[in-house]
């Protein structure tokens, strides 16, 4: 199979890869990537050999039709994905996330080639934290960021060129996910490489908004059982029962590093701040026997802990700047 990867040099993309590499040696990829403050081929260097990488747009039409014309399957992570960043500044946004998708389509279209889209849970909105509810595939959407909001049009594109066009696509809506390679822009690896620096973890209000943390490897495995055994047009939830609210997280992450658990400061807030997600992934088990390995939270994120250690190398050139940035929006 030709597997065409975009964003495959990002958090989740690389860790797709590698996982392919690994486990289908008959997979021939191919990684398109723009090499955005978000990407980073050191995050491929150890199967360079063994993958195509492509710098470049998705926004650029001639060159996905080529790359398109030479594929069997294309998974689609590349996304403008932090949603502090789309608070800023919400155009590239709407330039990757919705006009990417679309470029990707009508060449898939012109194609036949397969497509799998990647997608979050924000589409659906948040949940109240005394909801015993949790998003299915039939939650009504509801974004509530830039962020989101470009990722719920996305999906909409996709549903369509399947209704109006009869491409074969299937779509994935994932909750948060941890593990190697994640930039220290997001949460987790923020407060990680914060607490190897001798700083203390930063929590955005009162640290009461609840996550459904699901380690990359499962999310990636779920991806790939899509792709074996999902039908076209259909969406699946990913999600591992992992909900934890931010405190916890973070007091989880004092108790790795040793320290005492109220070793961490409070900063202000995200405008909008989701209350909670939470995934409920029957379909996924029941309709396609997908079952998730890390079921252990403090497991998953001790093994992170020890990634993080042991690869400053990788994060490193960006941590300056990304706490500079975070320092001048007060959080
Ligand atoms: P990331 O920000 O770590 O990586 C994004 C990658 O896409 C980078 O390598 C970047 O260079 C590349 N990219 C950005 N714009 C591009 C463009 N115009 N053309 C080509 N490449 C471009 O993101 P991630 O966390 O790995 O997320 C990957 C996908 O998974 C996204 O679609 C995101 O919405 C989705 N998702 C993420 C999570 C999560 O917890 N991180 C959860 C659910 C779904
Ligand atoms: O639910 C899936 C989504 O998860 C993905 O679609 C996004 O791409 C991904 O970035 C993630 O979005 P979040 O906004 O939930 O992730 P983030 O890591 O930015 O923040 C997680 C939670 O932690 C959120 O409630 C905000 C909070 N937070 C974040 C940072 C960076 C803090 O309390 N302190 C921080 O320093």
């Amino acid at each position: 199979m030709r597997v065409l990867v975009t964003g495959g040099a990002g958090f989740i993309g690389a860790n797709f890869v590698h996982q392919t590499v690994r486990e289908r040696p008959d997979a021939e990829v191919t990684v398109l990537d723009a090499l955005t403050y978000a990407g980073d081929r050191a995050s491929l260097a150890d199967i360079e050999d063994k993958i195509t990488f492509v710098e470049g747009n998705i926004t650029d039409a001639a060159l996905v039709d080529d790359l398109a014309s030479k594929a069997d399957q294309i998974v689609h992570f590349a996304a403008e994905s932090h949603n502090d960043n789309s608070l800023k500044d919400p155009s590239p946004f709407i330039q990757t996330n919705l006009v990417g998708t679309y470029t990707l389509l009508e060449a898939v279209r012109k194609h036949g080639v397969k497509f799998h889209h990647i997608s979050t849970d924000e589409v659906y909105g948040d949940l109240e934290l005394d909801d015993p509810a949790k998003f299915t595939p039939d939650t009504p959407y509801n974004p509530s960021s830039p962020y989101s909001s470009t990722k719920a049009g996305s999906d909409l594109l996709v549903r369509a060129w399947v209704r109006s066009f009869g491409i074969e696509a299937t779509l994935s809506n994932c909750s948060n996910n941890y593990g190697p390679y994640q930039h220290v822009e997001k949460f987790i690896p923020r407060q990680v490489t914060n607490l190897i620096d001798g700083i203390k973890p930063r929590l955005y209000g009162a640290g009461e908004n609840v996550r459904d943390w699901i380690h990359v490897e499962d999310h990636n495995s779920a991806v790939w059982t899509i792709i074996d055994k999902g039908r076209s047009g259909e969406t699946y939830l990913i999600g591992a029962n992992g909900e934890k609210n931010n405190l916890e997280v973070v007091q989880t992450l004092l108790e790795i590093f040793g320290f005492d658990k109220n070793d961490f400061e409070h900063v202000k807030d995200r405008p909008g701040h989701d209350m909670r997600y939470a995934i409920d992934n029957t379909k996924l088990r029941t309709e396609l026997g997908w079952e998730p390995k890390y079921t252990d939270f403090s497991t998953g994120l001790q093994a992170t802990v020890d990634w993080y250690k042991a690869n400053e190398a990788w994060w490193r050139p960006a941590k300056e700047a990304t706490e500079a940035k975070y320092a001048a929006a007060g959080h």
